[in-house]
């Protein structure tokens, strides 16, 4: 018995530590896709007076990304950043495994799907091509400019990445499994962090689906933009 709830009570731990650390990625992706849409940003609104200097897409996003990683506040966000995206990705392997364990003991029990979402039963499926897509993107960006030092020019390495057709298939499956991955685990995390009212639930649901759908769509017209410009 005490076993069972000490089971219990490490699953339930598991499943906040997966909301906080996916809601801290969350808003990382808030900023960092802000910080992208830069890169369409027509030169005609960077006019010079006001960004100090800064007079095209070019230099803006490159003062940007400059900023980003000489500062060092922001260092340890980024830090704290790649620690949550471990830690989430190792609980959601553990909470699966678990899962996958469950549903063998009680396979002769018929499972009712009829109240949930293909995604919301596929979380692990698309949370393994999101990092998959995180260690490619990563490697032809952070790798060569922030680890290695490769390419001083940040704008220019990534316009010339966005040129290529299959990046451009392999962007558009990554970022529709992020939009999937972030409508269920927007509002699955609020719940485990408490949010149970049914109003607030039917808003949270609301709220969970908007988001998803506003980043995969932004993030998704970057790289088809800077391929057809
Ligand atoms: C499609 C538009 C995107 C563009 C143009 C883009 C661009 C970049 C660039 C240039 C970097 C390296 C410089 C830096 O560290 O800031 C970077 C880092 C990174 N990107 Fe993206 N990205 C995009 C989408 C995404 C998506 C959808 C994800 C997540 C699923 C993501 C996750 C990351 C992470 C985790 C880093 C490392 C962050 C850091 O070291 O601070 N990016 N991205």
């Amino acid at each position: 018995m005490s076993s069972q709830r000490g089971l219990f009570k490490t699953s339930v731990m598991r499943k906040n530590v997966m909301a906080v650390t996916g809601l801290f990625i969350a808003f990382f992706l808030v900023i960092h896709l802000a910080g992208n849409l830069i890169l369409i940003i027509p030169d005609s609104w960077f006019p010079i007076e006001f960004w100090g200097g800064v007079a095209n897409q070019h230099d803006m996003y490159n003062a940007y990304s400059h900023f980003l990683v000489h500062f060092w506040p922001i260092s340890i966000v980024a830090w704290l950043l790649y620690a949550a995206i471990i830690i989430h990705a190792f609980d959601a392997l553990l909470i699966t495994l678990r899962n996958r364990k469950a549903n063998a003991d009680d396979k002769y029990i018929k499972k009712d799907t009829s109240t949930s979402t293909w995604y919301s039963r596929n979380m692990g499926i698309l949370g393994s091509i999101i990092g998959i897509f995180i260690v490619i993107h990563m490697g032809q960006f952070w790798l060569k400019y922030k680890v290695l030092g490769t390419e001083p020019d940040l704008y220019d390495l990534v316009v010339a990445t966005f040129k290529q057709g299959w990046v451009i298939i392999l962007y558009l499956i990554g970022i529709i499994s992020l939009g999937f991955h972030l409508v269920h685990g927007v509002e699955s995390a609020h719940r485990s962090l408490g949010v149970h009212q049914k109003p607030c639930i039917k808003v949270l649901k609301y709220i969970a689906m908007c988001f998803g759908i506003v980043m995969a769509v932004l993030y998704a017209i970057i790289p088809i933009i800077i391929y057809f410009k």
